[in-house]
């Protein structure tokens, strides 16, 4: 990880990730050794952007290990309202905590952040960036349900404006994995993304249709149209609706088939399919309790 922050996996090692992963499985199998660890160390919160999963399984992250959060709260409640920037804003919450975790509308703006701050800062998503936290419990519940190598997995939804794609997409070429993208015309990798997963080696296919991929696959990671990213609602509109599942599109997936999904769903995935054995998404979202817990005990100076 570069200097102690978690700003993007695309420099995410195979060891790096294992260490979080391994960890995460220690956490799970014994949530009592874990408790007290970081007893008074605190958590600087910075969600500049909605969050219910990322700054909740954050907090209790945390708080399961004896610390505590300092939240700076809506944006609206802050003194970003009174125009302070973003490197005055950190420079100053540093001195707060131990860690920060941040979410920002801005592509870059954790990366610009970090370069303010001592302590180790985790980007819970900047924009269309990334989001690599997320990333390792996706990580993490693939590879307690499927494994990760000889892994095929299709990534379906908004794959422009997705960052949890990008993230995944860039830790799988540590990994022996076949990875598909689908998605409409529109929405496609952003080409720098797609050309990093060539340059490293991945076998990587982009298709406008499931259809025809579907029975191959080990995994089918959904995703929301992210439709706060569009310039224009109306480009919104033309791609809404579109990439859905449910229980009769599954019918020709292999019957190990795991359906993942970082949440929010608003509608990609039929309710019917929560009642099957291909619904991961929330024990998916569960694992982001001990792999956070994981992670901020390594970032904090674990043992
Ligand atoms: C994702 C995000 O914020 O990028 N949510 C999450 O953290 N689980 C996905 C999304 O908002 O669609």
């Amino acid at each position: 990880m570069d200097q102690n922050h978690l700003i993007s996996a695309k420099g995410l090692s195979r060891a790096d990730i294992e260490a979080v992963l391994d960890r995460a499985g220690e956490v799970a199998a014994d949530p009592a050794a874990a408790a007290g660890r970081h007893e008074g160390s605190l958590l600087g919160l910075l969600f500049f952007e909605p969050s219910t999963r990322t700054k909740m399984s954050f907090a209790a992250a945390v708080k399961r290990m004896g610390g505590d959060i300092v939240d700076m709260g809506p944006v609206d409640s802050s003194s970003v309202k009174k125009g302070e920037s973003l490197a005055d804003t950190v420079r100053v919450v540093e001195g707060y905590a131990d860690a920060l975790v941040m979410r920002h509308p801005s592509e870059g703006s954790a990366r610009m952040a970090s370069e303010f701050v001592d302590v180790p800062l985790i980007n819970a998503g900047d924009g269309a960036g990334q989001h690599p936290s997320q990333t390792l419990l996706d990580l993490y519940t693939i590879r307690e349900s499927a494994g990760l190598d000889d892994l095929t997995i299709g990534i379906m939804g908004d794959l422009k404006y997705g960052r949890t794609v990008h993230s995944l997409a860039y830790a799988l070429t540590n990994f022996d994995t076949r990875q598909h993208f689908i998605s409409p015309e529109s929405l496609k990798l952003p080409r720098n993304v797609r050309y990093d997963l060539h340059e490293a080696g991945s076998e990587v296919k982009e298709h406008t249709d499931l259809g025809a991929t579907l029975p191959s696959l080990d995994v089918l990671y959904v995703t929301r149209i992210q439709r706060e990213r569009f310039p224009d609602e109306s480009e919104y509109r033309q791609v809404a609706g579109e990439y859905q599942i449910d229980t009769d599109t599954l019918a020709d997936a292999s019957e190990d088939l795991r359906v993942m999904h970082p949440l929010p769903r608003v509608d990609e995935i039929g309710h019917g399919v929560d009642e099957t054995d291909h619904a991961r998404y929330f024990q998916q979202a569960h694992n982001g309790v001990p792999v956070r817990m994981a992670l901020l005990d390594l970032m904090l100076g674990g043992d």
